[in-house]
């Protein structure tokens, strides 16, 4: 507890007074969250600051309205009898005799100061300074820097040394659009702002400081979604003569311990599994553990289908516990939805009592009488669904398979964020390359400084989609919270990928090249990671959307309605900068 000469102008927080303050002298300051006449010459104001709400009894001469700033002089005394407001934790007490000082007015609020009401996010985001006065965005807000708080202290005593980094930067290889920054001296260049500190830490490792760490802000012009705004603020790590396992164990003991601080609840476990695993068994790299519905395979019962939707490289299944009784229109809506994802189509199934199997069910759908009863029989087994389950399946190339049916089990199953105990999961051995591009060559699935599996080395040029990573990611609930790798130190190796992935010698230095250059002068073993802190504590929070989670961020279109931005500069600033305004060029 602070001390009252550390409170400033008060000599109490309003949310801390309890019966046991009565017949205390205090002095309070804050906002008036409600005014309730009271007979004819007192008022009962509401005086709030961001500990909560204390009931104070004034002069009804006193004209103050709801949110003007004030500072109350009294005596804490206890309420009448029968008056006991047992719903707020200052609710034993009032504060009487009060003297009023008005420090600041205020007009009426654009929305009421209470969580209890969904104002319009616009109107929330242009009086942004109003909305954090409420308790949900103060209770996040403080989360947010007792997480913060946690990392800082779980990487100092691990032993890294925090260092910042350049905003005003170069290319950085996260492959999202990048902001530019003019240069007032040099017109025609251009900084870039950093979409993470990637080569930054990288040279930090050459530079021997041997474990750096940053809450660093990173920029992305990329579209904006739940999970992604401009800017967000990642916990960056880098480690020099480490290994997977070993940076898998310093960010599980900073996450861990910033759980602890954020929630009351018992320190949950990690799992881990592969990402070939995650992509078959939940169809998607990034997999909510908090539900079953696991995808199954029914490739072999379907081996020797006669049924045309079914015959593909392969067939994924997906159980819905009890909702064989879905209708038509739902089940269609399903099939829609799975043509969206990019399906050719979806083959859905009620299991009803009876048939002859051993699971005691039979198949309801529109290709029932194309599946002989040895399928039915194979495909209930299989999905070990039971009368009263519907199974979807969709049959295509793997992974377009899995990634839809992944989709249909979050539609169908996923619980709100935040519910029920947490599930930390990572993800390990990711490919290197995420597929073939346009250009027939592969394309890198973390980013080019990714080291392959040396396992995989040796297929590297003749079948790279085979090679798989020292790269790793760690998912909460569903929610992909960071990724890291094990980098590349050596040029020669260097060289290999790059040449995998087209980029040749010329492009190579003029974009990396200082990197490059660095590792000439003798890089050490390394690897790292970036937690998304936005994301983090958004789950933690249980809010759906970053945006609640960050003070000032911006809307889904990226304006921010409060201050305008972004806007046209003046004439002049804009010929200093050596910019002129034209229409846009075609998007890329
Ligand atoms: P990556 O690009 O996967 O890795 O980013 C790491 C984490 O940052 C968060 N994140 C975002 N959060 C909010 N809004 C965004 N637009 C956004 N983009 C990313 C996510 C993501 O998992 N340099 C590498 C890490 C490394 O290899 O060390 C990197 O940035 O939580």
């Amino acid at each position: 507890m602070a001390t009252p000469a550390a409170l400033g102008m008060r000599t109490d927080y309003c949310g801390t007074l309890r019966a046991s303050d009565a017949g205390r002298q205090v002095r309070l300051c804050g906002w008036v969250a409600s005014r309730r006449e009271h007979g004819e010459h007192l008022a009962f104001v509401d005086l709030r600051d961001h500990t909560g709400v204390v009931q104070c009894v004034v002069d009804h001469a006193h004209d103050v309205r709801t949110e003007y700033v004030i500072a109350v002089a009294g005596t804490v005394r206890p309420r009448p009898e029968g008056t006991v407001n047992p719903a707020l934790a200052t609710g034993e007490v009032e504060v009487g005799d009060c003297q009023v000082e008005i420090l600041a007015a205020a007009d009426p609020p654009p929305f009421p100061v209470t969580d209890r009401i969904d104002a319009d996010e616009a109107l929330r985001l242009r009086h942004r300074y109003v909305d954090l006065r409420r308790d949900r965005m103060q209770a996040n807000l403080r989360m947010r820097a007792r997480v913060n708080a946690a990392i800082r202290t779980a990487m100092d005593r691990q032993g890294f040394t925090e260092v910042e980094t350049p905003l005003l930067w170069t290319p950085t290889p996260e492959g999202s659009r990048e902001f530019a920054v003019p240069s007032r001296r040099q017109h025609g260049s251009f900084y870039v702002l950093p979409q993470s500190p990637q080569i930054a830490k990288q040279l930090l490792m050459v530079g021997e400081l041997d474990r750096y760490y940053q809450l660093a802000r990173c920029l992305r012009d990329e579209d904006l979604r739940a999970d992604r705004q401009f800017e967000f603020t990642q916990l960056d790590l880098e480690a020099s003569f480490v290994g997977q396992e070993d940076v898998i164990g310093f960010v599980s003991e900073a996450v861990l311990e910033a759980d602890a601080a954020a929630t009351a609840r018992p320190r949950p476990s990690m799992d881990r599994i592969t990402w070939a695993e995650a992509m078959d068994r939940y169809g998607t790299d990034k997999p909510d553990l908090r539900f079953g519905m696991e995808l199954v395979d029914l490739g072999p019962v379907l081996a020797g289908t006669e049924l045309k939707a079914l015959q593909a490289a392969s067939v994924k299944a997906l159980r819905v516990p009890g909702q064989g009784g879905l209708g038509r229109s739902r089940l269609d809506a399903l099939v829609e939805r799975a043509k969206g994802l990019g399906a050719k189509g979806l083959v859905w199934a009620r299991v009803v009592a009876g048939g002859d199997g051993a699971s005691g069910g039979a198949l309801e759908s529109p290709v029932s009488r194309f599946l002989s009863d040895d399928e039915q029989t194979g495909i209930i087994a299989a999905a070990g669904a039971a009368p009263g389950d519907l199974v979807l399946a969709v049959a295509d190339e793997h992974r377009r398979a899995c990634s839809v049916m992944g989709q249909l089990r979050l539609d169908l199953g996923r619980p709100p964020v935040g519910e029920g105990p947490p599930r930390y999961v990572w993800i390990v051995d990711f490919p290197l390359f995420d597929g073939i591009g346009d250009d027939g060559r592969p394309e890198a699935a973390h980013h080019p400084f990714t080291m392959p599996n040396p396992e995989d080395l040796p297929f590297l040029e003749s079948d790279p989609l085979r090679v798989r990573s020292l790269a790793y990611d760690l998912v909460l609930d569903g929610w992909e919270l960071g990724s890291g790798s094990i980098r590349v130190h050596r040029v020669d190796m260097q060289r290999r990928i790059f040449a995998a992935l087209g980029i040749d010698e010329e492009q190579a230095q003029s974009r990396f090249g200082f990197l490059l250059d660095a590792f000439r002068f003798g890089a050490p073993p390394h690897g790292g990671f970036a937690l998304g802190i936005d994301r983090f504590v958004a789950v933690l929070a249980r809010e759906e959307n970053i945006r609640e989670v960050i003070a000032f961020p911006k809307t889904q279109s990226g304006a921010d309605p409060m201050t305008g931005a972004p806007k046209a500069l003046d004439r002049q600033a804009m010929a200093e900068l050596g910019i002129r305004s034209g229409p846009a060029p075609p998007a890329r």
